[in-house]
């Protein structure tokens, strides 16, 4: 989603800014630009890609203060003229905002009266005029942004610049912003991984906080007055820029990632002798664990799906209720709150707003929450203060895949060790820890003979409608497989419990209709075996996910078997052929398989 990048120091500007944009590249954008003092604010903005708008600049602009942006459209099209920076009317002042400004709508107008003239539809463009509104009025920058923000309503990380100051002011509300602090120069990002190659000093602003940044310095302020304390603090761990190797995507190359970065999340958490695991991070005891009353996970997309088959795998094993939340819903339903039930947020990215606000919401009524995060530092993992970390390593693809294995497989890592503390035995624990261990072996068996993919890549690509089934886990593992094929193949997809479908989605079946069923060899398997049935004598097109061996392949028009694994561990292994087949009809559809249209990586809007 939008990207920020700001640089102040002794270096031309406009290098790094390219740079820096290039790297938020992955997060998904429609438009970017750049703005550098030079004694005055010069501005390059444009639609399309970051290598276009470079190419508008071939000569850089000079000057050594800018900052630079990448936007995905939430108010006001695609167009040159909403891309940031936006720039005030007598051009001393531009400003780069992530975020919504709830009540743009109102300030408009009353600008406009003081005859301001908007030269965008975005909701962004009011804060430049009114901070330039403050400093015509004899306010300092710092005071004109403080000034401007007490009247805006809603989310912003931001940067702004002014003529003839050597400094960037920026401000955090609930977008996330870093400043890295080098020898005589300052970066500014909205993702840590853009600032890792410069320096690991760094600053994470917290909201409510505003920062006067200076070439190799900076001073904290508070929103609402006063100074801020100055955390500095080391940033952890670089991932570098990941490249795509002997692989043409990053989808694909993320895919077949899944062995090593599933070995990365469980090596160290398993206990086989003892049949446990331990997740450190959740600093949560035994005693503690038996007197969870509710396990509540919480995530969106993808991550919700993980969740979907960690509250199975955490009621199964330790028979405790559990439930999965659509985090996006979670704090406008008003929801309850025990404070003594555990909350795990699921986040790839950590920086999901709407996950974020689940977060802040169930904190603030008392409840207590883990993360169960991918990226180190994310704003998530920092808000929950405890949690797990997936190490999946650097996920570019927008379409999440080996994140999807790992938090499901952190999951099950916690749903044993809940479940050793109340009622799994230990040589129910010790089967699972073997079966989860094989796992990476198993992956890479499956990897190198994936099977007849190309041949279900022909029956769904020209589809209208693709309907994905599956029971207990593999109900999510539908849902993951439609999210997937959906998003980087644009077909439309349903999913459902494969005994639901005959409540409904069955009368969209005509012959020829591809339905893909996820059918492990669980004990569900044979009340599955009845729902293909009733799909074929509909005419459908069966494209069947099963264990190696299993006679439920005789159901199947295309039949695509996974490594045998014990039934709750399933998800990991059937849902890799899914993603394949994603990614093969993406392909064959010409589609941009890792920058889908209208996707962004980190969704930090609500
Ligand atoms: O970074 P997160 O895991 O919090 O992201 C959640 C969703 O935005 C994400 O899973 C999204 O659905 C992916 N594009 C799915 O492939």
């Amino acid at each position: 989603m939008c990207g920020i990048f700001g640089y102040v120091g002794n270096r031309q500007a406009t290098p790094l800014l390219m740079e820096g944009l290039r790297r938020l590249e992955y997060r998904g954008y429609d438009s970017s630009g750049v703005a550098v003092i030079n004694g005055q604010i010069e501005v390059a903005k444009k639609i399309g890609k970051v290598s276009e708008l470079a190419s508008m600049i071939p000569t850089g602009i000079e000057g050594n203060i800018g900052i630079s942006h990448t936007r995905w459209a939430t108010h006001g099209g695609v167009t040159d003229e909403n891309a940031h920076p936006h720039i005030s009317n007598q051009s001393n002042v531009a400003i780069v905002h992530n975020g919504i400004i709830e009540n743009a709508r109102q300030l408009r107008p009353r600008l406009e009266k003081q005859g301001v003239k908007f030269l965008s539809e975005t909701d962004s463009e009011v804060l430049v005029h009114l901070i330039a509104h403050y400093l015509d009025l004899g306010s300092t920058p710092l005071s004109s942004v403080r000034r401007a923000l007490h009247r805006v309503r809603g989310t912003w990380g931001l940067c702004v610049v002014f003529e003839g100051e050597d400094i960037i002011i920026c401000a955090r509300n609930g977008s996330p912003l870093v400043i890295g602090i080098g020898e005589g120069e300052s970066f500014i990002a909205s993702d840590q991984h853009a600032l890792t190659q410069y320096t690991d000093r760094a600053i994470f602003l917290e909201d409510g906080e505003i920062a006067v940044v200076s070439a190799g310095k900076v001073q904290m302020h508070l929103l609402s007055g006063g100074r801020a304390a100055q955390n500095i603090t080391t940033l952890e761990e670089d991932w570098g820029e990941a490249d795509l190797g002997e692989f043409p995507h990053f989808m694909l190359k993320e895919i077949h990632e899944q062995p090593e970065a599933l070995r990365q999340c469980i090596s160290g958490r398993t206990l086989s002798s003892e049949g446990n695991c331990k997740l450190g991070g959740l600093e949560l005891s035994s005693k503690e664990l038996q007197k969870i009353p509710h396990v509540r996970l919480l995530g969106c997309g993808t991550s919700l799906h993980a969740c979907q088959v960690g509250r199975l795998a955490i009621e199964k094993l330790a028979r405790v209720p559990a439930s999965a939340h659509v985090a996006s819903e979670f704090r406008h339903n008003d929801p309850i709150i025990d404070p003594k039930a555990l909350f795990l947020a699921v986040s790839q990215s950590g920086e999901t707003a709407d996950t974020l606000s689940a977060v802040k919401e169930i904190q603030l009524k008392g409840g207590k929450v883990r993360g169960v995060v991918n990226v180190v530092g994310s704003t998530i993992a920092r808000q929950c203060g405890r949690g797990v970390y997936i190490h999946s390593g650097p996920e570019q693809a927008v379409a999440s895949t080996k994140a999807f294995t790992n938090m499901t497989a952190a999951l099950v890592m916690f749903s044993i060790q809940i479940g050793r503390a109340r009622s799994l035995t230990r040589n129910r624990g010790r089967d699972l820890v073997k079966n989860l261990n094989a796992i990476p072996d198993q992956l890479e068996a499956y990897l190198a003979n994936p099977g007849p993919i190309m041949e279900a890549v022909k029956a769904v690509k020209e589809a209208k409608m693709v309907l994905f089934l599956g029971r207990g886990v593999s109900a999510p593992v539908a849902r993951e497989g439609a999210l997937k094929l959906m998003e980087v193949a644009y077909i439309p997809c349903l999913a459902y419990p494969a005994a639901e479908m005959k409540h409904g989605p069955i009368a969209l079946l005509e012959p020829g209709s591809p339905v893909v069923v996820i059918a492990p060899n669980d004990e569900l398997k044979e009340k599955t075996r009845s729902n293909i049935q009733e799909c074929r004598a509909r005419g459908a097109k069966i494209i069947l996910i099963h264990e190696e061996g299993d006679d439920i392949a005789e159901e199947a028009d295309i039949s695509i078997s996974v490594p045998i694994t014990t039934p709750l561990l399933s998800p990991l292994l059937t849902v890799v052929p899914l993603q394949l087949l994603a990614y093969n009809t993406a392909l064959e559809l010409d589609c941009d398989v890792d920058r889908p249209r209208n996707l962004a990586k980190s969704v930090t809007v609500e």
